[in-house]
Formats: C-alpha cells, sequence, structure tokens
C-alpha cells in the first residue's frame, strides 16, 4: 500500500516508516517539521534502503494537503501529526484545539473526497481518565483534565460519526500507552526540545550529566513502591502495531490499546535503566505532579485477538535502546 503518514518525522512517525517500508508498504511524509528535523529523513532511508517523499507542509492547511492528494495514489492515511505536551496544552489551549482537531479533519474531508478509505488515528491512554485499570477498549470513557486530552477524545468522536456516515470508511483508533525507546540502529529515537517532561528521556539526560538529578513525583501511591506505575512499550513494538491494524483494517470504526499490559513503576524503570547500562541515576522523591494518576496500564487482548499483534520487547530492551539512541545523539 501506498500511506500518506503525517507526522512521519516524529518520535512514532519515523518509527512506524520503518516498519511500513520492511513490510513492503511505500511511505509519503507530511510533516512541518514543528517537532522533528530534517535528518530524521536520510536515517529512514539509511535504516531501510528505500526510497520515501517527503512534503514539508503543515496538515490544517487544506490546499497544501490536496496537492499531496491530487499527485499521489494514497490507498491510507496515518495521522500522527499534533501537538503532544499535557502542560502545553493548558497554557496555549486554542492551538492545540486548532492544530490537533482542524488536522484530522482537513484529512478526513480529502480522504472522503479522494475515496481514500482507511485512516489510522493516533489516540492515547489518557482517554480512560481514572478508571478502574487495567484499560479496556469499550469502557466509558471518563472527561480528560486538560486540553490535549479533550483533544484526543474529540478526534475520535469524530472520526466514529464520519464513519458511521460512510460505510466504506474504515478506521482505526490506537490508543497508545507509554512510548519509550528507539530503533536499535541508534539512527532515530525520541529527541525532545528543551527539558524533557516525560520519564525516559529525563532518565537518558540525567544519564549523560545534561541534568542533575531525576526528580520522582510522589512516593506515596497506593502502588508497588509508592511510585507511579505505566505501561511503558517499546516503541518499535508499537510501530509494528500500526503495520498491523492497517493490514488487518476492517469496516467501520476498531479501537486497540497498543500496550504490553504489564505496570512499571518509576522505580522500577529507573533500576531497570541502571541494571541495563550501568549507570547510575540519582534520584529524590518531591510532591506528586498535578493531574497524574497512580495507575495505567492496558488489558491487551483485542489487539492480540483480531491483529494477532503483542508488544515483544521488554523493559530491560527499552532501555538499553533508549541509552543507545541519547548517547549517540545530541
Ligand atoms: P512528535 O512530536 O515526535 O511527532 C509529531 C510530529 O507531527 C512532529 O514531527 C511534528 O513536527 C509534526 N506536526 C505537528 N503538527 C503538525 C502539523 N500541523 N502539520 C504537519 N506536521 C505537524 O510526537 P510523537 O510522540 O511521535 O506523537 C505522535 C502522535 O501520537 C501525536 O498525535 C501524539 O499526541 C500521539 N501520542 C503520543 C504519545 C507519546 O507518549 N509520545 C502517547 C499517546 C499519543
Ligand atoms: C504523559 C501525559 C499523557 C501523555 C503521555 C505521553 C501527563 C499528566 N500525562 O503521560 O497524557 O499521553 O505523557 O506524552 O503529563 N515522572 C517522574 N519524574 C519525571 C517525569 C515523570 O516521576 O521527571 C513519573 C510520572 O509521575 C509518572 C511516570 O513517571 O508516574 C510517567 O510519566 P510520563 O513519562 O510523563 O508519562 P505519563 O504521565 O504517563
Amino acid at each position: 500500500m501506498n500511506i500518506l503518514v503525517t507526522g512521519g518525522t516524529g518520535y512514532i512517525g519515523s518509527h512506524t516508516c520503518v516498519e511500513l517500508l520492511n513490510s513492503g508498504h511505500s511511505v509519503i511524509i507530511a510533516d512541518n517539521l514543528s517537532n522533528s528535523r530534517i535528518e530524521v529523513i536520510s536515517r529512514i532511508k539509511q535504516i531501510t534502503g528505500r526510497q520515501i517523499f517527503f512534503y514539508q507542509v503543515d496538515v490544517t492547511d487544506e490546499e497544501a494537503v490536496n496537492s499531496i492528494f491530487s499527485s499521489n495514489r494514497i490507498d491510507g492515511v496515518i495521522h500522527f501529526a499534533g501537538y503532544k505536551s499535557v502542560t502545553e496544552s493548558v497554557i496555549k489551549p486554542l492551538e492545540y484545539y486548532f492544530n490537533n482537531i482542524v488536522s484530522t479533519m482537513v484529512l478526513i474531508k480529502l480522504c472522503l473526497n479522494y475515496k481514500v478509505n482507511k485512516f489510522v488515528f493516533s489516540s492515547s491512554a489518557t482517554v480512560y481518565g481514572e478508571n478502574k485499570v487495567p484499560f479496556v477498549e469499550d469502557m466509558e470513557l471518563l472527561p480528560p483534565k486538560n486540553p490535549y486530552g479533550h483533544t484526543k477524545v474529540i478526534n475520535e468522536k469524530i472520526l466514529t460519526d464520519v464513519a458511521k456516515a460512510n460505510p466504506d470508511f474504515s478506521v482505526a483508533i490506537l490508543r497508545y500507552f507509554n512510548p519509550i525507546g528507539a530503533h536499535e540502529s541508534g539512527l532515530i529515537g525520541e529527541s525532545p526540545i528543551g527539558i524533557p517532561n516525560n520519564l525516559m528521556p529525563y532518565i537518558t539526560q540525567v544519564a549523560k550529566g545534561k541534568l542533575d538529578k531525576l526528580k520522582i513525583y510522589g512516593n506515596d501511591y497506593p502502588t508497588i513502591d509508592g511510585t507511579g506505575v505505566r505501561d511503558y512499550i517499546h516503541v518499535v513494538d508499537l510501530a509494528k502495531g500500526h503495520v498491523a491494524a492497517l493490514e488487518k483494517l476492517k469496516k467501520g470504526v476498531n479501537i486497540y490499546n497498543l500496550g504490553t499490559g504489564k505496570g512499571t513503576s518509576v522505580l522500577q524503570l529507573v533500576h531497570a535503566f541502571e541494571e541495563a547500562n550501568h549507570i547510575k541515576i540519582p534520584y529524590e522523591f518531591v510532591a506528586r505532579r498535578p493531574g497524574d494518576i497512580a495507575e495505567c496500564y492496558a488489558d491487551v487482548s483485542r489487539a492480540k485477538r483480531e491483529l494477532g499483534w503483542s508488544a515483544e520487547r521488554d523493559i530491560i530492551q527499552m532501555c538499553k535502546d533508549a541509552w543507545r539512541f541519547e548517547k549517540n545523539n545530541s
């Protein structure tokens, strides 16, 4: 298939392009480089030995995206492009609503115009809110606590309504848990701008000496050791989940959790990183981060049953690969 990947130079998008190319698909990337670098294109080519097409466009710009649809035969769209910082979304809500929602509407409109019937959307476990773990796809969603989370819920709703009204339109909504790690080549990975908000990039920057020590947000949660528990998934496994979702896509709306089904606490992740890479990570406990929940992990049985996909890489592998990328880059 010929797949248009929006946000394809970003963290998850770049790994997904590699897996699509490795599975024999062709890739057209549309990205405005607002949170990624152009070098990623040559790195994807280096890893796969394949050609890719790149358009530097803003996917909220209908005219620009229309010209991609009119000059390429597109079989499906994977829509990663969007802003993803929870904290920033509280400060800049309009930018978040505009970018994350208009981009989806533009793409859906063009898909319908050009009869492109496969659409895969990047959603997030954040849509479950404080439900009881493990999170199951058909749980009632609880209202998110920030604009970022709302954009995911609204996008899911738009896609569901459009699929209902257009029986040929097939949608996969993929709810990611916590992607970490990097491609084993060390050529692509996660490079956040500024001080990282997320745990793994913070740990790797402490390991590199760029940051002093890790601040662990809370050690009084009702969890195994008092620190927050998350379902960390290797980004390459997550990328493979997209290929499976696309290849097995059925009519209508198909929602899948992409996680491992296993919870790991902050302290367990720190210790795994130390064991995997033989580097000590100094840390201190500080107050809980507002908006955080105690535990978040997936029920992954639907993806296994319907897509034949499950995550294969363990926490040690995630820590080794995240560190290899950090060491080799920036
Ligand atoms: P990322 O920031 O690395 O990648 C997003 C890419 O989209 C970037 O390359 C950016 O330049 C591009 N982009 C943003 N707005 C654009 C626009 N209007 N037009 C064109 N390009 C645009 O983020 P990521 O971690 O790869 O996340 C990808 C998707 O997955 C996002 O929708 C995010 O909300 C979602 N998601 C991510 C996580 C996570 O932990 N990383 C978890 C759940 C969901
Ligand atoms: C966060 C977002 C979530 C988003 C996801 C991916 C919030 C509240 N949630 O998820 O919506 O989908 O990122 O972008 O921001 N931690 C520390 N010290 C740190 C950083 C994190 O102790 O410096 C802890 C957190 O309290 C949490 C765990 O590590 O228990 C994971 O945090 P993080 O990587 O930020 O992911 P989430 O909070 O799960």
